[in-house]
This record gives structure tokens, sequence and C-alpha cells, in this order.
């Protein structure tokens, strides 16, 4: 679902996640150290921010114990509802053994957690022995008491993991057990098409109610496309000094409007109009 940088489609699902105030304000756990729009994202959200430490000790492991710790501590001040893990790692470069997937999923499962599972490096495992397990993977595999209960979101992304393609943002992700409600939301919230159409539908809208009401100003309805033509009528006395400065008349009123107001209209004398009529686009 989605096609969207990764930065974009994880924010859409941290703010449907997200609510409440004071201590059950939602308190999202993120690995420490961390890719920093984490913190970012989450601070933009006003969310409570819960960092649970990777254990450089062992390759920067993420260790069980230390999520309960985090977790518990967390508790005391907020409502911890998101674990987001990074697998591999930014900036640790740690790739997660399955054995410690299977530890997250079973520890999201008994504290209720949302799982968002970053797994954009999943092409880039290097080391011998290391093996990259999707945490849909592990879920199904560990059976439908996990698999029919975890909520997860897996992302992936096409703008990262070969080159530094960070000029092409694009990316995917998976949603596995949203509650149909909020999958209906974020559908919404993730389907930019529609959102730009209906933008530019009102626009238009506004168009013409802003212009019909106005004296000298004629708009037909804005039925497509990206553009209003209305005809205006210039009064004979500005006409004649649009000549006098070398000026087509509705040039002049373009000019005329963009130095008064700072609105840029195009003179419709630069797309052809009928003899004696004036518009601007
Ligand atoms: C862990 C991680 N997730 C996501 C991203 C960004 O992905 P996108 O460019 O699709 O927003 C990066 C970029 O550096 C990253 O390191």
């Amino acid at each position: 679902m989605g096609q969207r940088p990764i930065t974009f489609l994880r924010q859409t699902m941290l703010k449907l996640l997200v609510s409440g105030e004071g201590r059950s304000r939602t308190g999202v756990m993120i690995p420490i150290p961390q890719y920093p729009l984490y913190s970012a994202g989450i601070a933009e959200l006003n969310a409570v921010q819960v960092n649970y430490y990777l254990d450089e000790e062992q390759c920067w492991a993420l260790d069980v114990g230390e999520l309960r710790r985090a977790l518990s501590q967390a508790r005391e001040h907020c409502q911890p509802r998101v674990l987001c893990i990074i697998n591999p790692g930014n900036p640790t470069g740690q790739v997660q053994s399955r054995k410690c997937i299977e530890d997250v999923i079973k520890f999201a499962w008994e504290e209720q957690l949302f799982l968002m599972a970053d797994e954009v490096y999943q092409d880039n495992v290097y080391a011998e022995g290391s093996e990259f397990h999707s945490f849909k993977k592990v879920l199904f595999e560990l059976g439908p008491m996990y698999s029919s209960v975890v909520e997860l979101v897996s992302f992936h992304s096409i703008s990262k993991g070969f080159m530094g393609e960070c000029g092409f943002r694009g990316g995917y992700m998976e949603v596995v057990n949203l509650d149909p409600a909020v999958q209906q939301q974020l559908s919404k919230l993730v389907s930019e098409k529609q959102a730009v159409l209906s933008d530019l539908a009102h626009k238009a809208q506004l168009t013409q109610e802003i212009f019909s009401p106005v004296p000298g100003i004629r708009c037909n309805p804005v039925q497509g496309a990206m553009y209003s033509f209305p005809r205006i009528q210039i009064p004979a006395r500005a006409a004649q000094e649009a000549q006098a400065r070398g000026f087509a008349p509705d040039m002049f009123f373009c000019l005329q409007l963009l130095e008064e107001t700072g609105i840029c209209v195009v003179p419709g004398s630069g797309f052809g109009q009928r003899e004696g009529t004036y518009h601007f686009r």
C-alpha cells in the first residue's frame, strides 16, 4: 500500500496511531542510536519518544530485556503503543537474528504493541552467517496465535540500498492485522491522487464563485483542466492608455494587477481571442 517515500508513509502511520494527552499520550519506542527522522517524526506529532538502547557489545543487537526496561519506565509517564525496529540498522548496520525477531514479536504480542518494521536495507546483508528475515515472514511462521493478532507495518523503499538514491524517493508499506476502520482511514491518507484532484476541484469552484460577482468580470464554470479564462471589460480610456504605452489592453490590465496586488495572471492576447474582447488566464 502506498507509493510515497517511506518517511511520508511512516509519518502517516504514526499519525493514525498517536493520541491522548498527558500520561495517556502515545509513546513510540525507537532504537538508540536511531535514524534521526524517527525522533523528528515523533516530535512533530507531539508523541512521546521512548528510547531503547541497542547493545554495542553484542554487535548492536536488540535485547528484549532492554525493551522491557524501556517499556516499564515509559509506562510511568505515557502510553507506549508503538515499537519501531530498523533492520538492518541505520546507523548501526546490524542484522537482527531470527531468534531476536521472534522474541520481539512475542514481546509485542504480550504487551499489545503495534510493530513498525523498517526493512529498507533488506538487500544489504554482508556478514557471513547473517541473513535477512522479514518481520512478516517470521510472524506468520510463529503461527496463528501471533499472526492473527499482532499488528505490523513493514516498510521497504526504492530510494535506498544500492546507491545514494536520495533524489528518487519512493517506497511502500504492507500492513497486517490493522483494524478495518483504521485501514480505511489510512487508504484515504495515502491516496495522493484523489486528494490532489479534489483540492483542484475545490479551487476551480472557488475561482468561479469569486469571479462571478465581480463587476466587469465574466467567468464561465471551470469544467476541467487547470485553468479559467475570465473575460474582462476594459474601459475605453484604459484601452487608450494601454495603447499609448505600447501594450495590448489586457496586458496592461495584467501588469497593473501584478503591481497593485502581486497577483500574476497571463493576458488573453497571448492565447488569441476575438477582436475587441479581453481575458486573462
Ligand atoms: C532506516 C531508513 N528508513 C527510511 C529511510 C528513508 O526512506 P525514503 O527515502 O523512502 O523516505 C532511510 C533513509 O536514509 C533510512 O535510513
